[in-house]
Parts: structure tokens; C-alpha cells; sequence
């Protein structure tokens, strides 16, 4: 007999490595101080919001006017609605308004909202390993089955098993790029193959497949690159983001969904989202920081900063012997593990001091994970733990 629910028992004893691991981590930074330890198990940015963000921020604070801070329509402020669609609008031709925003208490906000909206019981959403973790949780807050496809060698979907996994269950296939937890960017040619993939499908079934773009790092991006816009490639097609990561803000929960204007349901999408925005208990998103990010959809945390300290950590990784794919985007690094068991190899890590997550995590064992959104300090001092701990390896 048990006050909680049979499904949360089970959530929280599937996650109780990850939860042990932290909690050695906090008992390390305790025994040995915080900047002794090299946290780089977390996507806690440390770059400062632009300042453009503080002078908005306390301007807004200081106009003292209580109409400010109170209710508002569910899917947000008009004014921001138009600022977000008019920044998103260089990324594609195809026009979106304010008609087509909902604000949201982050990513993770809208993840909910858009599934909440799209799926009935039972219905297939598939998400590609290595995942975000909370995919899995969120599909199964409403109802939804999880179906997991595989990766090919530069990380990007096996679409000999995404082919096959389609069927006329298939309501979503939520993507994440940039990639948490790998940095890969899905570029023209793959978003071109999905889109053609899904469309091929849908007539197959006489259904309607969405593309849930789950992109929270769509600026952060290297080497002159850019974030194609996913509205490009297929019409039923939904951007959830947030400014968590590119204005460095993600304790305030702001963020959004955009859905695609060539949608011809567009509308009606949105109408479903405004009434979960409310019913799932978020109401609106923070007024305040609606406010603030409608002042600034230009601005964007020191990125070339995540550059040079991804620059930094994936040759310094090279020179030790690790495999790994050299980032595009976000701030993580997904190295191979050099002996298979990577919650072995994690604790070996911790042993000698570095904080990683191992890549079962992910949904891709044989990994690890680094969160390189850190000072350049505690990544250097990093590499010599990571260098100990491989040539400790026997081979
Ligand atoms: C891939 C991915 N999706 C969603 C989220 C949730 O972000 P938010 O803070 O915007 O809810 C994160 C956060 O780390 C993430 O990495």
C-alpha cells in the first residue's frame, strides 16, 4: 500500500541512477567544495542574459502599473504574439502572424500543451534515441505510446526503422534540433527526407502526421550555420521553444508555440492549445516576462562563447582518444563511453571528480553526456580528469 500512484512509483524508481548520481554529486561538492568539483552533468546555463534583458526588465518592473501583473487572454499578449511571429518570420517565407502563437511556461510548457492537443489515447508519438529525457513522461501525461527509433552514425534517424515504425496510430514525430543531448543540427537534406517520409505516409493511411519541433537551442548554432525552419518542409508542422537557453532565462518559464500557416487547420490547432494552456493549469505564461521578451526577440546570450568552449572541449576530448561527434549546436557533448557499461565508466568519471550523465539516460547506452554551458574554468580543469580516467581504462 502506497499514497502515490502505481505509474509514479515506477517513474520515480526508473529514474533513481540519475536522481543517486546527483546526489553523490551534491555530497562531492560538499566533502571537496563547489569549484573543486566539475559539474558538467547540467543544462543550467551559466551566460549572463544580454543586457537588454535587465534594462527591459526593471523598466517594466518600474512602470508600477497593476494592469501589468493580471490575467490576460490564455495565449498571451497580442503584442508579444506579433513580436515573436515577426522574429521567427526571418527564418521563412511562409508568414506567420500572431494568430499563430500561443506563449507558454517554457518548452517543456508547450511540449505538453501541442501533445495535449494532438493526441488521443493511445495514439504514436515517435521521438528519436538519444532523447530529451522528459519525452517519455511527457507523452505518457497524456495518453500517448511512446515509440522509439534508432540513429545512424552521425546521430540523425535511421529512416529504414522510422519507415517501418509509421503506421496509422502515428500521430507525431517530435524532433529535437539543435539535439539535446548530442549537438547535432538536422539540416535541409534530413528535414526534407522526414517531411517527404510523412507526407508519402499520410496518404498511405489517409491520416494526418505532425512534426513537433522541440527547439529551445534554435539560435545557439556554430560555424556560421543556421536552424532551417521546419515550416519549410512540411505543413502540419508545430514550433515549441523557449527563451530558457538563448536569452539564458530558464527559472522565468517563457517560451512558446508557433504553428505552421500553411496549416489549413491552423486555427482550430491553435483554439485547442489556448484552452489547454489554460486547463492544464499553466493559464498564461508569466506576464512580466512576456513583457520583457516582446522588448527584445533580437537579443541572445555571448553564443560565440558556446563556440569557443565547444572548440575548446572537443579537441582537447580528441587529443585524449574519445570518440565523438563534433557539435553543431545547443551546449552538450555526447562522447562514447571507451568501455560499454556508461553508467560504469560516469561513476569513474565522478571518481576523479567530473559530473557527467551517462547516455542510458538518453535512450543511448554507450554514451555519456557533457553540458559544457559552464565557466571556461571548471571545463579546464575538466579535461585532465577526463585524460586520468581513459588512460586508466586497461585496453
Ligand atoms: C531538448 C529540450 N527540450 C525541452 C527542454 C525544456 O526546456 P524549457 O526550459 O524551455 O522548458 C530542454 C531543457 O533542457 C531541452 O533540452
Amino acid at each position: 500500500m502506497t499514497s502515490i500512484s502505481n505509474k509514479t512509483e515506477k517513474f520515480l524508481e526508473e529514474g533513481s541512477w540519475i536522481r543517486k548520481m546527483f546526489e553523490q554529486g551534491i555530497a562531492l561538492k560538499k566533502e571537496f567544495g563547489e569549484n573543486n568539483i566539475y559539474d558538467l552533468s547540467l543544462g543550467n546555463p551559466i551566460l549572463s542574459p544580454p543586457k537588454e534583458f535587465f534594462l527591459n526588465l526593471s523598466k517594466i518592473a518600474n512602470e508600477k502599473n497593476p494592469s501589468n501583473h493580471r490575467y490576460m487572454p490564455n495565449a498571451g499578449l497580442d503584442e508579444t504574439k506579433a513580436a515573436i511571429a515577426s522574429n521567427l518570420n526571418k527564418s521563412t517565407t511562409t508568414n506567420i502572424n500572431k494568430e499563430n502563437i500561443v506563449i507558454t511556461c517554457g518548452t517543456g510548457g508547450a511540449l505538453n500543451v501541442a501533445l495535449k492537443t494532438l493526441i488521443d489515447p493511445n495514439d504514436q508519438v515517435i521521438i528519436f534515441s538519444p532523447y530529451f529525457v522528459e519525452y517519455k513522461y511527457y507523452i505518457d501525461n497524456h495518453s500517448g505510446k511512446t515509440i522509439i527509433i534508432g540513429h545512424d552514425e552521425n546521430y540523425l534517424p535511421n529512416f529504414q526503422q522510422l519507415d517501418s515504425a509509421i503506421n496509422k496510430k502515428t500521430k507525431v514525430i517530435l524532433i529535437n534540433s539543435p539535439n539535446n543531448p548530442t549537438g547535432v543540427l538536422y539540416k535541409k537534406e534530413t528535414l526534407t527526407k522526414i517531411g517527404n517520409l510523412i507526407r508519402q505516409k499520410q496518404k498511405q493511411f489517409n491520416s494526418e502526421i505532425f512534426i513537433l519541433s522541440d527547439e529551445p537551442y534554435r539560435k545557439i548554432v556554430f560555424d556560421n550555420l543556421e536552424t532551417p525552419n521546419i515550416f519549410e518542409f512540411h505543413d502540419q508542422s508545430i514550433i515549441a521553444t523557449s527563451h530558457s537557453k538563448d536569452l539564458g532565462i530558464p527559472g522565468e518559464r517563457i517560451g512558446f508555440i508557433a504553428t505552421n500557416p500553411l496549416y489549413s487547420q491552423s486555427n482550430k490547432l491553435i483554439n485547442g492549445m489556448t484552452f489547454w494552456n489554460r486547463a492544464l493549469g499553466f493559464v498564461n505564461a508569466p506576464a512580466l516576462m512576456q513583457r520583457v521578451i516582446a522588448m527584445i526577440q533580437d537579443s541572445a546570450v555571448d553564443i560565440k562563447s558556446y563556440e569557443q568552449k565547444r572548440d575548446f572541449l572537443y579537441s582537447s576530448l580528441k587529443k585524449i582518444g574519445y570518440s565523438v561527434i563534433k557539435p553543431e549546436g545547443a551546449f552538450y557533448m555526447f562522447p562514447k563511453s571507451p568501455i560499454p557499461d556508461d553508467v560504469k565508466y560516469s561513476e569513474m568519471l565522478q571518481k576523479n571528480k567530473v559530473l557527467v550523465v551517462p547516455g542510458v539516460g538518453f535512450g543511448a547506452p554507450g554514451h555519456f553526456r557533457i553540458a559544457y554551458c559552464t565557466t571556461d574554468e571548471i571545463i579546464e580543469k575538466s579535461i585532465e580528469a577526463f585524460k586520468k580516467t581513459f588512460d586508466n581504462i586497461k585496453r
